[in-house]
């Protein structure tokens, strides 16, 4: 009986850090995906890239997807390790981290919305978009170099 109930704990214990390591990842791997999509979207307001409103829009779409359902990747217990960045900030102003992200959401969803047709349209939905990235990693990211 004691060996069975070692066994179920430990089995419990497995699991658990098992979702926890999930949970980062995966998370880490929806901001990827953001970083991406930034990265496809930034070339065209340098003009390293011609506008292409469907780059445009797939690029926003990405965005406002990684960003649906992601504060459920910060479960209690997450604060630390798989190499996550996450500020405690989070667990300590979970309200004010999920209203960020879901301006973010928002904002993205309204820039798929708009189907910007030119430069001029794209550039405006662009800065509102591209302002959450920062704002939110200053309060709720941990730089590192
Ligand atoms: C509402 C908050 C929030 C917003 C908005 C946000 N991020 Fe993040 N981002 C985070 C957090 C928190 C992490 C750290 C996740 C971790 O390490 O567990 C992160 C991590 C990242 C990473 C590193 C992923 C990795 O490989 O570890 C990249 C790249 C990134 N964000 C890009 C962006 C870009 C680009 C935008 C804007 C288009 C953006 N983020 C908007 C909160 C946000």
């Amino acid at each position: 009986m004691k060996k069975l109930f070692i066994g179920t704990l430990a089995a419990c214990v497995l699991t658990s850090s098992a979702v926890y390591a999930d949970a980062i990842s995966d998370r880490k791997a929806a901001m990827k995906n953001v970083g991406m999509a930034m990265g496809a979207v930034v070339k065209i307001v340098k003009g390293e890239a011609d506008f292409d409103p469907v780059v445009a829009s797939l690029a926003f779409a990405t965005m406002n997807n990684a960003a649906i359902g992601i504060v459920s990747l910060f479960p209690a217990g997450t604060e630390t390790g798989g190499e996550t960045t996450a500020s405690p900030k989070i667990w300590s102003d979970m309200d004010g981290f999920s209203s960020a992200m879901a301006k973010f959401q928002a904002d993205a969803a309204a820039a798929v919305a708009a189907k910007p047709a030119d430069m001029g349209a794209f550039k405006a939905v662009f800065g509102r978009v591209a302002s959450n990235c920062k704002a939110c990693h200053e309060s709720y990211r941990i730089a590192k170099d």
